[in-house]
Order: C-alpha cells, then sequence, then structure tokens
C-alpha cells in the first residue's frame, strides 16, 4: 500500500505557482529578478471595490450563504454577460466559484468518462490537459500555430472532431499567446460543431480575460453564435478583468438547470460557497460607472507594453514573435536561439531522467532565470503532449515598462552568451 494514492501521478500541475521558489533561490542570491512569469495584472484592485468588501464584512455578511451564489450577484452576472454578448442570460443558470479555475476541473468531472475525447488548445492553460488526463479522459490537444496569430479557424478544428468528443475547450483571448478569436472564425466553428459535434457535445469556453482585448477589438463570444448558447459552459471572472485574482470570484453559466445542478453540487461538496462579501464586491465591480474607466486604463497600459515588447523581441537575433490582441502575455518563438546556441544538443546529451522533464526552451528558462535574472515560462509549461519540437517561451508583461526593456535587454544578452549557457550546462544545475 502506498501513502499517496496512484492517480495523484497523473495530475499535472501549473507552473507559474511554482517557479516562485526558483525566483526566491535567485533573489536570495542576490539576483534582481525581472518577472516576466506574472499570471495577474500589476494593478491593485480598484478602491470602491475593496470598500464595498470592507463594508460588508463590518456588517456582519460573513456567513454561509447560497452555494450556487447570492441571488444580486448571480443576477449582476445574468445582465453583464447578456449586455455583451448580446445574448439572454438566465440567473438561475449562473454558478458562483471560487475563480474562474474550479469551472475546468467541474466540466471535465460532469462531462467527461474514461475514454471520452476532449479537444483544447495547445498552447493552452495547463489546467486543462491536467484534469483532462485525471479524470482519464483522451487529451487530444488542437495545435495553435504561430503562423496564424495562435488564432484557429473551423478547418483546423474538424479533422480532431470524433462521435467520441465530449467536450471543446476554447478560449480567448489566451494565455499564453495573446491569440483572440474573431467573430468570423467563431461562427464558422460553430456551425461546425452543429454540423459534425454528438449533439452532447459540450464547448467550454473561457473567457477570463474578456476585457483585456486591443487596437479596438470587442470581445466575442462563442456563446453568442446561432445554437451555441445551448452547448456552451461559459466561464469568466474577476480575476483578470479587474484585478482581483487574490479575492477568488468566478463564474460558469451552465447550459441547462440538470448541469447547473451538478455545479451547485461540486460547489457544496468542495467549497460549500463563495463568501458573500466577495459575492458583493463583484457586484459592485460591475454596476459602479468607475469601474470601466480604470478597465480602460489598464488595458491601455497593456497595450503600450504590447506594442514595445513585440517588436523589440522581434529585433533579436533568433526569436520571432507574433503579435498580440488581447491578454497580457507575449509568446516567442526561440528556436532560433535553440539552434545558434546549441540547446537542443545539450538537451540530447542530458541523462535520461532529465530529459524526460525538461526540454530545450526549459534549459533557456532556466538558463536566463539563473544567469540573467529574467524569469519566464518554457513552452511545455502550456501542454506537453505533442510539443516535444516547439520551443517558445511565455512573457508576462504585467510588468511596468522599464521593467520589460531592462528584461529584453538582458534576453538579448543573454542569447549571445555562448559560454555563459555552455558553462550554466556544464555545472549541472537547474536543467529541470
Ligand atoms: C485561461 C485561464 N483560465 C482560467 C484561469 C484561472 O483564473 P482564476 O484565477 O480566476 O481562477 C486563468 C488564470 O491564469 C487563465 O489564464
Amino acid at each position: 500500500m502506498s501513502l499517496i494514492a496512484d492517480r495523484i501521478s497523473a495530475l499535472g500541475s501549473e507552473n507559474a505557482f511554482k517557479l516562485g521558489d526558483n525566483i526566491a533561490e535567485c533573489q536570495a542570491m542576490g539576483l534582481d529578478v525581472i518577472k516576466f512569469n506574472l499570471g495577474e495584472p500589476d494593478f491593485d484592485t480598484a478602491r470602491h471595490i475593496c470598500k464595498s468588501a470592507a463594508e460588508n464584512l463590518y456588517q456582519g455578511n460573513t456567513h454561509y450563504c447560497p452555494p450556487h451564489g447570492i441571488p444580486s450577484f448571480r443576477k449582476a452576472i445574468a445582465k453583464q454577460v447578456s449586455e455583451s454578448r448580446g445574448i439572454e442570460i438566465d440567473p438561475d443558470l449562473v454558478c458562483v466559484t471560487t475563480g474562474a479555475k474550479p469551472p475546468i476541473s467541474y466540466s471535465v468531472q460532469t462531462y467527461v468518462n474514461p475514454g471520452d475525447e476532449v479537444i483544447y488548445p495547445s498552447p493552452g492553460f495547463p489546467i486543462y490537459e491536467s484534469w483532462i488526463r485525471f479524470m482519464g479522459g483522451k487529451p487530444v490537444p488542437l495545435h495553435l500555430e504561430e503562423s496564424k496569430s495562435f488564432s484557429f479557424a473551423a478547418d483546423d478544428l474538424a479533422p480532431l472532431i470524433t462521435p467520441r468528443t465530449k467536450l471543446i475547450f476554447i478560449n480567448s483571448p489566451s494565455n499564453p499567446t495573446g491569440g483572440v478569436l474573431g467573430k468570423v472564425d467563431l461562427e464558422e466553428i460553430a456551425q461546425l460543431i452543429l454540423d459534425k459535434g454528438h449533439p452532447d457535445l459540450r464547448i467550454y469556453s473561457d473567457e477570463v480575460y474578456e476585457e483585456i482585448v486591443f487596437d479596438g477589438l470587442d470581445h466575442v463570444s462563442i456563446a453568442s453564435m446561432p445554437g451555441m448558447l445551448e452547448r456552451t459552459i461559459l466561464v469568466s471572472g474577476h480575476s483578470k478583468s479587474f484585478a482581483m485574482t487574490g479575492w477568488r470570484l468566478g463564474y460558469a453559466i451552465l447550459p441547462t438547470a440538470e448541469e447547473h445542478a451538478v455545479f451547485k453540487n461540486l460547489n457544496i461538496n468542495s467549497i460549500s460557497c463563495t463568501p458573500p462579501f466577495i459575492q458583493e464586491a463583484g457586484r459592485e465591480a460591475y454596476e459602479n460607472p468607475m469601474t470601466q474607466k480604470i478597465i480602460d486604463a489598464m488595458v491601455a497600459e497593456f497595450q503600450i507594453r504590447r506594442d514595445y515588447a513585440v517588436p523589440a523581441l522581434n529585433a533579436i537575433d533568433g526569436i520571432t514573435c507574433a503579435n498580440t490582441r488581447g491578454a497580457f502575455y507575449v509568446f516567442p518563438n526561440i528556436e532560433g536561439v535553440c539552434h545558434n546556441l546549441g540547446v537542443i544538443d545539450a538537451y540530447n546529451d542530458l541523462a535520461e531522467e532529465i530529459k524526460s522533464v525538461s526540454s530545450p526552451s526549459k534549459l533557456m528558462q532556466m538558463f536566463m532565470l539563473y544567469k540573467y535574472g529574467v524569469a519566464t515560462m518554457d513552452r511545455k509549461s502550456f501542454g506537453e503532449i505533442g510539443t516535444d519540437d516547439k520551443h517558445f517561451l511565455r512573457l508576462s508583461t504585467a510588468t511596468d515598462l522599464e521593467s520589460i526593456k531592462r528584461g529584453i535587454e538582458r534576453i538579448s544578452e543573454a542569447v549571445a552568451d555562448q559560454d555563459g549557457f555552455t558553462a550554466f550546462i556544464s555545472a549541472g544545475e537547474h536543467l529541470k
């Protein structure tokens, strides 16, 4: 008998949370680390939202509340989603959760039997692949291409849909690529799903970056396409749009009362409820007109940073970087760097037990962190299956412009530092 149950070995993780230990180690060694790893806005939550939570706390709004969310907040969510997507949302189909992450596991648990196929974007948010594997689903990665700015069309999805496809994850705007799905592509994807998908196939639309779109674009949801509301689990939350990551506030909108009841029961079984004073603050975020101005200023700043980072990365020998249209990430291709510095050969020469948990882009990630004080994230942090020959890094632009400039300067030095890279590999530390 073993202490830890066998199933746990199938559970993946989110390296963004794990990298903190490496960064702390570098800082303890005296390195000034520029953090391109952060998956959260570097802005504080607006004061009026904080004030609402504080007032609710002082008024004693500190008890258990309905497991699927307080009625006033569910109504506010339904109103915001209805108005922004041009659809009619029933507040009784809204299930409030502690962040936009729980609905991922809830959906895989609710819909996927062992062997059922689940399509998900790769590169994509790592928790999709983690839960699909954990629940015994068959992971079917939809590989997104740099040449298409990490968007995809119905033609790319069509070959992956089979009669066993049970769930399709989509995420626009995307973590980690900043890719955005446009209306025409979404219309065609929706039509494809209607034509080719099993009637019980569900689409999981992760819209947690809905407010963070650039160049005057509007966020479009697949749930707005004809026939899709009845098939879509629409998920979003306050973490990114309202700079509220630590509050843990999100929601899922389910297609039917039956599915909503399952999500409600999953809440009962895991968290009981989302704190009511947090939900009241979430309602204030929607209803106070000051919020939109604060979001607009934040998004404008993210766009300025994107406008700097993408050309600056493209100017580095060995790096290409697709332009992004949303979220606060850029996803440069470092294949040229891997060839220039001999990273792929160095990786191939590693012992098997290190190779199995590392990759060429991981070696670059660690080299740049430990030798240049630049924290980035490797390709495999965003989907492992079928990615051995893909060499990318994710940089978050949720850090001030000055730091972005200094960080990219350091990257340009690191990718030209052949002696430093050779010495790093020879030292044999931090290779995974
Ligand atoms: C695509 C995506 N979905 C969901 C989440 C989880 O969001 P939350 O912090 O609200 O749980 C994240 C967080 O990084 C994300 O990037």
